[in-house]
């Protein structure tokens, strides 16, 4: 790799610092259950599962709708034994693959490492089940520690109270085994527990990642109306582009669909930058390993064959993009300019446009919507034509007033805002032969 390509790639703090239904994956081998993890084992529940040597289950949460490039992201990496779920995709792997999961995956929001799964009518039982495990084997006294919680549940009404019972349990345990108890750190804790009920159902989990993996640490400024990290990586894997012809993304905001579009092209792991993750709190933290994980990598790092260009007409909007493409370490592959969208020419005779135009709800736009989709609609019918555009907005109205008709259409979450990330082809009139002569092109 030449000096050049590194420095596109990244300085990582992290390698700085180290100086010092459907079930897809590979195979299942059962886990044995060993005679100690049994005799801690109450009636009716699962075994405690602390080992983090051999192979073991993880739980990778996204957003709604993005299970199946998460999934597919998940086979690439190696995972066994994977389950599409309800926002999360579980799998089998060891050690390496939950170092890789939190570096490599692009659409993956936390990487959870599920140890131990139970029921519990009331407080008393949730706490008296947790005391059980052997937290100091997990984590010492000296980190601080948080617990996030997700309840649904008629016995547990306060997801807060709930919380509270399981700190508790954690620090009675340390006190119980004469040892210092660890400190609840609210924002910025060195360990972070998931506590996981459903009615009677509780699951504790190590939380991996920590900061959510879509903080990927290349964003110094931030937009009224940013669109998050892994939604723009997921919708980019949604379209098919992985750097084989050139990408427009005409109102790049803070340049985040250009960045992640990069970093796919160039097979840069999205957390390669990330100075922390969670599981650096725990007592088996294996700095050589992750060593290797980010070393190895870097050598997948694969130069540019295309074009990525990113357009923003408002100047403090563009100087946000200018910052972050910086930050990103991709000032040479992202050719950003301050320009309107409707008043430049096309930068090449083809490609594919990604493209997240303002929304009413969250920005001012001095026209009115109707006007502003009319205009995105007839600037890619009369100026894009060989284009294939893709266009993620919450409105089917917006949509109507394109006034274009969409070859697909993809339902995806923005925040809380449902949206459509549909496709337009566009073509110079003869659609016919355009669409024979592309299927042409797929089949050969
Ligand atoms: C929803 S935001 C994009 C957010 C962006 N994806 C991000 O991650 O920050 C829409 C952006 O389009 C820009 N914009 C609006 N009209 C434009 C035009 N005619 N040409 C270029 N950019 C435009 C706005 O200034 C705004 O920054």
């Amino acid at each position: 790799m030449s000096e050049e390509q590194k420095n596109e790639q990244g300085s990582s703090s992290i390698l700085d610092k180290l100086k010092i239904k459907k079930t897809s994956g590979k195979p299942k081998e059962r886990k044995q259950v060993s005679r100690e993890e049994r005799e801690t084992l109450p009636k009716d529940d699962q075994p405690i599962q602390l080992k983090l040597d051999g192979e073991f289950k993880m739980v990778a949460t996204c957003m709604q709708n993005m299970e199946p490039e998460l999934e597919q992201e998940l086979i690439h990496l190696g995972a066994k034994e994977i389950e599409v779920k309800r926002r999360a995709v579980e799998f089998v792997g060891d050690l390496e693959l939950l170092y890789k999961a939190n570096i490599w995956l692009r659409t993956a929001l936390k990487v959870l490492k599920p140890i131990y799964h139970y029921s519990a009518k009331n407080d008393d039982e949730l706490y008296k089940r947790a005391m059980k495990l052997p937290w100091e084997s997990i984590f010492n006294s000296e980190k601080t520690f948080s617990i996030d919680s997700a309840v649904s549940s008629t016995h547990f009404t306060h997801s807060q109270f709930a919380s509270l019972r399981i700190k508790d349990a954690i620090v009675d345990r340390f006190r119980a085994q004469q040892l210092n108890r660890p400190n609840v750190e609210r924002f910025d804790p060195d360990v972070r527990i998931h506590l996981h009920i459903n009615d009677t159902s509780v699951t504790l989990s190590l939380d991996s990642s920590g900061k959510p993996l879509f903080k990927r640490g290349y964003r110094t400024v931030q937009h009224s109306a940013p669109i998050n990290e892994c939604l723009a990586a997921g919708l980019i894997l949604k379209s098919g582009w992985k750097g084989e012809v050139d990408l427009l993304d005409p109102m790049t905001g803070t340049a985040t669909i250009a960045i992640e579009a990069a970093l796919i092209a160039c097979n840069i792991p999205p957390n390669l930058n990330r100075t922390n993750f969670a599981f650096e709190g725990w007592n088996n933290y294996d700095v050589a390993l992750l060593s290797k994980v980010l070393g190895e990598a870097k050598e997948k790092y694969k130069p540019l064959k295309v074009n990525i260009y990113a357009k923003e007409l408002n100047s403090n909007n563009f100087r946000s993009a200018r910052m972050n493409i910086n930050s990103a370490n991709m000032r040479k592959s992202i050719l950003l300019e301050q320009a309107d969208f409707f008043k430049t020419p096309p930068p090449a005779a083809t490609g594919c446009i990604i493209m997240n135009p303002p929304y009413g709800e969250r920005l001012e736009l001095q026209e009115g919507m109707p006007d502003f989709f009319e205009k995105i609609g007839s600037t890619l019918k009369h100026e894009y034509s060989g284009w294939d555009a893709w266009i993620i907005a919450s409105d089917e109205e917006s949509f109507k007033n394109i006034g274009l008709k969409p070859a697909k259409k993809i339902p995806v979450m923005n925040g809380k805002l449902e949206c459509q990330f549909r496709k337009y082809e566009l073509f110079d009139g003869k659609r016919v032969e355009e669409v024979i002569r592309r299927k042409k092109k797929v089949n050969d």
